[in-house]
């Protein structure tokens, strides 16, 4: 299995550029075999998750002409299969954010079930909630683990559907299944990433009559058929704050390109917080942890725009190195805590108290050997690493890979001191 090596690097300095935002990537390439005019993604990034897409894609029907790097054009002249594949949908649950497309194109989806991971049980309820309400039959086949959904005769009808949770698949699959309705739709307590609307713009690129995305009540008016677009991917604000927490536990500074402020900015103020400095400029967002007293501040994740639940292992990783105690509350995912067995492995001696976990801080992390319990974390464990003293190994780096487009490649740029080994 391949590991990252990770030694103690000093402060970062330089510039990254964000690649594309894999968490809009995944919904835009999903949304675009409701037409069988022809799409084309840009700014996509090279993630091990967008090739399972790809294959999920291919496999209803889409045909893929990738060439050219950073750019899919997908069209999907029919629907020649309604399956999901089960193997594709284990491997990525967000292979789920097919279904409300394929309802909306063909009708019909046949989805096994993903199961939780990681972080949570993950259930899909408020997705197959807003599809009823959208006038589909849901049979949940609990034996088989496998969930049929088929539009009524007349196809899906518009309604108005709460969502009990501002769940950013649900919103999405919902707003994407709506666009083919007839009538208006209205979805309240949606999630207001920018994910949703960089999904709504590109849907109304197509056809779509969508408003108020980005904020908790979405307006669908149905409409008859989509087409093709051309639409560009936000830069990735995950990535942008893994990297702003690069140069704050390292104490280096690091101009960020490509990044929008305004999709960050809880992680800007959590930063400031702690005392590094975080500038927005023309050029991009500029952090600098150098020779700097930091402090320790307390957490709390929430649905956007509150502090984002995936920057939760980045950050708990930086604060074990400031002086002062800090209260890391995970609100969005009942098990998001793995990564402080991992964390405690380096001399973290993080405790866990229910959804909180007690970040004692002011420590001097040790390089161990460690695991990456989910795509997060194991961006929090190649942190703690260059921050550790000594040699940091971290195994299951399929997760990072996953969400992180040429993820040590973009550090070994910054002056880390990091390497991927096959032991193949
Ligand atoms: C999206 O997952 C992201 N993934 C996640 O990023 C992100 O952590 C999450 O949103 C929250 O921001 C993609 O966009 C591909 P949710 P999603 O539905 O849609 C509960 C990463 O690292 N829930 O907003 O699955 C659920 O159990 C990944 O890039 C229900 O109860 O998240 C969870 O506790 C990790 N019923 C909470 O809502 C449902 O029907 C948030 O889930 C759906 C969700």
């Amino acid at each position: 299995m391949a590991k990252i090596l990770v030694n103690n690097s000093g402060p970062l300095h330089g510039e990254v550029w964000i690649s594309g935002a894999k968490n809009s990537v995944l919904p835009l390439l999903a949304a675009t075999i409701m037409t069988s005019d022809t799409c084309v993604i840009e700014d996509v990034p090279d993630l091990a998750d967008v090739s399972v897409m790809k294959k999920m894609l291919m496999k209803y029907g889409a045909k893929i002409d990738d060439a050219e790097e950073g750019t899919i054009r997908i069209s999907t002249p029919e629907i020649i299969s309604c399956e999901g594949d089960r193997d594709l949908v284990q491997e990525m649950r967000a292979s789920l954010f097919t279904m409300g497309p394929m309802l909306a194109r063909h009708g019909k989806i046949v989805m096994p079930m993903p199961g939780g991971c990681t972080i949570g049980r993950r259930p899909i309820d408020l997705h197959l909630k807003g599809f009823r309400a959208l006038g589909a039959e849901v049979v949940e086949d609990d034996e088989n683990e496998v969930v049929t959904v088929t539009a009524g005769p007349e196809g899906l009808r518009g309604d108005v559907i709460y969502l009990d949770f501002p769940s950013v698949g649900a919103t999405e699959n919902i707003l994407m299944a709506a666009t083919l309705a007839r009538g208006t739709t209205i979805i309240e307590n949606a999630a207001k990433e920018p994910e949703i609307i960089d999904l709504a713009n590109q849907l109304n690129k197509m056809g779509a009559r969508i408003k108020y995305a980005g904020t908790d009540m979405i307006r669908i008016e149905g409409v008859g058929k989509l087409s093709g677009c051309i639409h560009e991917a936000i830069p990735d604000r995950i990535e942008t704050g893994t990297f702003m927490l690069a140069a704050a536990i390292t104490r280096g500074d690091i101009l960020i390109r490509n990044a929008l402020p305004g999709h960050v900015r809880p992680i800007m103020a959590k930063l400031k917080e702690c005392n590094v400095d975080v500038e927005v400029t023309p050029e991009g967002i500029y952090v600098d942890a150098r020779d700097r007293e930091l402090n320790s501040t307390d957490i709390k994740t929430l649905p956007y725009p509150g502090f984002p639940t995936d920057i939760q292992s980045p950050f708990m990783a930086f604060l074990t190195t400031v002086d002062g105690s800090s209260v890391v509350r995970e609100t969005v995912f009942e098990n998001r805590f793995m990564h402080v067995v991992e964390l405690n492995r380096m001399g973290a001696d993080i405790l866990i108290e229910n959804r909180e976990a007690l970040v004692p801080g002011g420590k001097k992390l040790k390089g161990a050997k460690v695991r990456a319990t989910d795509l997060r974390a194991g961006a929090a464990m190649v942190l703690a690493g260059l921050s550790a003293s000594g040699t940091t190994e971290i195994s299951e780096i399929y997760h990072i890979e996953r969400g992180y487009e040429n993820f040590v490649g973009k550090f070994k740029a910054l002056g880390a001191d990091i390497m991927k080994i096959s032991n193949d």
